[in-house]
C-alpha cells in the first residue's frame, strides 16, 4: 500500500528519501510528497501521479535540515490528488500514514466542533491535528504521540515529524509494517524509519521491527522504543543478507520480466533446505523455535490454508498435493473470508498461511484468529520478519528474493514447490510415503528448475503473438484438477496487467453456463497436459470450437489432438502431476507479460493496485 521514508541523519534527506520512495513506488502510486527541514521550517513538496513528477518539483530544492519523511500514497480515504497528498501538515506538525483510521468520523465531528480548519478529504490530516493540539499543550512530540495513539482505531503506521524539534522523529505502528532502520557503521547515528526495508538496503541491513501497538522515538543520536502505555521496551536488531542490487532491474525491461527469469533459481533456493540431493529423501528443517513438524505432522487431522490473490490459488493446488498424497482434509479459505464466517478449527489442525509479503492484512487476521482458537500456524513466507511470519509457530521460506512486480510470479512457483515438500514431508511423517515414491517425487521437483528453463523459451512466441491476442473480446482460463487453479491464476494474471476480461473455471464447468459466452471472439486459453483427465478435457474443448472459440492450448510433448484444435499450441516437458501446475503456469505469466506491455501498459504497477495489501 502507501510507502513510507523518514530520515533522520547526516546525509541529504532529500536524497534518502526521494531514493527511498523510488524503492517502494511499486506500494500504491497515486501521489507522493516529502517534508523535511529547512531553516528550521516545514517545507512540504506534493504531486499527484507517479514520483517522477515529485522528483521534478524537488529539483532545483535545497533543503538544510537533516530530518525528513517521504510518502507515496494508494488512495483510500479522498481522491488521489495533490491536496490529499501525504505530508499532511497542521501548525508545526507534519506526518505520513499509511494505513486507515476507523474513527475518523467521530476525531473530524469532534475537531470541526473544536473550529479546526480540514484542509484534505483524508483520515490520516486528522491524526496531525490531534497530534498537533496535545503538542501545543505539552510541547513534547512523543507524549503528544503516546496521547493521540491511545484515541485513534484502526490500522494504521505513521511518522510525525515537528518543525521546532528538527533532530526528533516519532514513529508508531497498530497494523500495516514500519520498520527502523539503523546505521550499518555502528560508531555512526543515522536513522530511517520506512514501511519496507527495501527502501534503506542501500543505506544498512541492520533492521529493528516494530510490533503493533510501538512506538519509536528518535532524538539526537538516541533511539527508544515504548508500548503504548509508555513502558520501555529492548528490542532486537535483525541483520538482512539481502543487497541493494537485488531491487534493481539488472537489464530487463521490468521487474516483473526479471522476476519471470528468476524462477528456475527461486524454485531450486525455496527447496534447497529441505532435499536430500544426495539420498533424494525430504528433510524436515524445522525453522519454529518451539514446532516440532515430524510430530505435529503425524498428529494433524485436518489442514486448513489461508491466504488472498495468488496465494489462494497456491493454497488451492496444496488442497490438491495434500489431499491426495497425505490423506488429510485439506480446507481452502480466502483469508477475507475465514476471518469473518466464524470458522470451526477442529483439534488437531494445522493452518498454513501463505504470503508472499507476509504482511497481507487479512491473512494476517486469519492467522491471529487461528491462534486464538489454539491452532499451530505454519506460515509460507518471502519476506523473513514479516509480521506473519513474526507470529506463526512455524516458517518455510520461498526464498525466491525481493518481488517487485505487482503481479507475483515467481513466489507462486516458489510456494507450488514448496507445497510439494510439505505433502512430502507430511507423509512421510504419517509413515504413508514409501522410499521409493519419495526418491521418484523429489528427482522430479529437482527438474523442476531446468524445466522451467525451457518453457521460458516461449517468452519469443508470445512477444510475437501478444499483437493477434489483443482482438479477443475475452479469454476464458481452463483447466482441471490440480490445474484448475492455474487456470484461475493465468486469468488473474491477464485482469490485473492487460486490463481484459478473464476468467478462469474448472473445465468440466463449461456446460453449466460458460459456454454462452463463447463466439468467435472469445479466447479459450487450456492447460491441459498427458493425464487422466485429459480426454474429458479435449471434449469440453470440442464443444467450445463448435461455438466458434479458439483455443490456446497448453499440452506435454507433441500432442496432435491438441495441437490440430488450437489456434496456438505450447508444448510442455513431460513431468509428475505434482509438479506440473509449476511448469504450466509460466507460459501463462508470459502471456499475460506480452500482452499488456503490447497494449503499452504499465507492466509493474497496474492501475489501481498494490503490490501489499496492508489494509482491508
Ligand atoms: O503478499 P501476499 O502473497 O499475501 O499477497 C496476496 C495478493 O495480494 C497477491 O497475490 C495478489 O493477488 C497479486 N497481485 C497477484 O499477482
Amino acid at each position: 500500500m502507501c510507502g513510507i521514508v523518514g530520515y533522520l541523519g547526516e546525509k541529504n534527506p532529500k536524497t534518502v528519501i526521494i531514493d527511498g520512495l523510488k524503492k517502494l513506488e511499486y506500494r500504491g502510486y497515486d501521489s507522493a510528497g516529502v517534508a523535511i527541514i529547512h531553516n528550521g521550517k516545514t517545507k512540504r513538496i506534493r504531486a499527484q501521479g507517479k514520483l517522477k513528477a515529485l522528483e521534478e518539483k524537488v529539483l532545483n530544492e535545497d533543503f538544510n535540515g537533516h530530518v525528513g519523511i517521504g510518502h507515496t500514497r494508494w488512495a483510500t480515504h479522498g481522491a488521489p490528488n495533490e491536496r490529499n497528498a501525504h505530508p499532511h501538515q497542521v501548525g508545526e506538525v507534519s506526518l505520513v500514514h499509511n494505513g486507515i483510521i476507523e474513527n475518523y468520523l467521530e476525531i473530524k465531528a469532534e475537531l470541526i466542533k473544536e473550529g479546526a480548519v480540514i484542509s484534505s478529504d483524508t483520515d490520516s490530516e486528522l491524526v496531525a491535528h490531534l497530534i498537533w493540539k496535545e503538542l501545543q499543550k505539552n510541547q513534547n512530540l512523543l507524549l503528544s504521540v503516546q496521547i493521540v495513539l491511545k484515541k485513534i482505531i484502526g490500522a494504521f503506521s505513521i511518522v510525525a515529524l515537528w518543525e521546532k524539534s528538527p533532530n526528533e522523529l516519532v514513529a508508531f505502528k497498530d497494523g500495516p509494517p514500519l520498520i527502523v532502520g539503523l546505521s550499518k557503521d555502528t560508531e555512526k547515528s543515522e536513522f530511517f524509519v520506512v514501511s519496507d526495508v527495501q527502501a534503506a538496503l542501500v543505506h544498512t541491513n541492520r533492521f529493528v521491527y516494530l510490533n503493533d501497538r510501538e512506538v519509536v522515538h528518535i532524538k539526537d543520536k538516541a533511539v527508544n522504543y515504548y508500548n503504548a502505555d509508555g513502558a520501555t521496551l529492548k528490542k532486537e536488531i535483525t541483520v538482512l543478507n539481502w543487497t541493494a542490487d537485488m531491487v534493481e532491474k539488472m537489464g530487463y525491461r521490468h521487474f516483473m520480466l526479471k522476476e519471470l527469469y528468476e524462477q528456475p533459481r527461486s524454485v531450486a533456493a525455496a527447496i534447497a533446505p529441505y532435499i536430500d540431493t544426495d539420498t533424494h529423501a525430504v528433510k524436515f528443517n524445522d525453522q519454529g523455535k518451539s514446532f516440532n513438524s515430524e510430530t505435529i505432522f503425524k498428529s494433524i487431522e485436518r489442514v486448513i490454508f489461508v491466504a488472498c490473490g495468488t496465494s489462494f490459488y497456491a493454497s488451492m493446488i496444496g488442497k490438491y498435493l495434500i489431499e491426495q498424497i497425505c490423506r488429510v482434509p485439506v480446507d481452502t479459505d480466502i483469508a477475507s473470508e475465514f476471518r469473518y464466517r466464524r470458522p470451526v478449527i477442529p483439534k488437531n489442525s494445522l493452518v498454513i498461511s501463505v504470503s508472499q509479503s507476509g504482511e497481507t492484512a487479512d491473512t494476517l487476521a486469519a492467522v491471529r484468529l487461528a491462534k486464538e482458537q489454539g491452532a499451530q500456524v505454519l506460515s509460507i513466507t518471502n519476506v523473513a520478519q514479516s509480521s506473519i511470519d513474526r507470529e506463526a509457530d512455524a516458517h518455510m521460506y520461498m526464498n525466491s528474493g525481493v518481488e517487485i512486480g505487482v503481479a507475483s510470479t515467481k513466489a507462486f512457483t516458489s510456494t507450488l514447490a514448496l507445497l510439494n515438500v510439505l505433502a512430502l514431508q507430511i507423509s512421510k511423517a504419517r509413515g504413508s510415503l514409501s522410499p521409493v515414491s519419495e526418491k521418484e517425487y523429489v528427482q522430479n521437483l529437482l527438474t523442476i528448475p531446468s524445466q522451467i528453463e525451457v518453457v521460458l523459451a516461449y517468452d519469443k512466441y508470445f512477444s510475437e503473438a501478444a499483437k493477434e491476442l489483443q482482438k479477443y473480446k475475452g479469454f476464458l482460463y481452463l483447466g482441471r484438477g490440480v490445474n484448475y487453479p492455474i487456470a484461475l491464476e493465468g486469468a488473474l494474471k491477464l485482469k490485473e496487467l492487460a486490463y481484459m476480461h478473464a476468467e478462469g473455471y474448472a473445465a468440466g464447468e463449461m456446460k453449466h453456463g460458460p459456454l454462452a459466452l463463447i463466439d468467435e471472439s472469445m479466447a479459450i486459453v487450456v492447460v491441459a497436459p498427458s493425464d487422466e483427465l485429459l480426454d474429458k478435457t479435449v471434449s469440453n474443448l470440442q464443444e467450445a470450437k463448435a461455438r466458434g472459440g479458439k483455443i490456446i492450448s497448453i499440452g506435454t510433448g507433441e500432442n496432435k489432438a491438441l495441437k490440430d484444435m488450437s489456434e496456438y499450441y505450447l508444448s510442455l516437458p513431460g513431468s509428475l502431476w505434482t509438479t506440473n501446475p509449476i511448469i504450466a503456469v509460466v507460459p501463462l505469466q508470459l502471456m499475460a507479460y506480452h500482452l499488456a506491455d503490447s497494449l503499452g501498459y504499465d507492466v509493474d504497477q497496474p492501475r489501481n493496485l498494490a503490490k501489499s495489501v496492508t489494509v482491508e
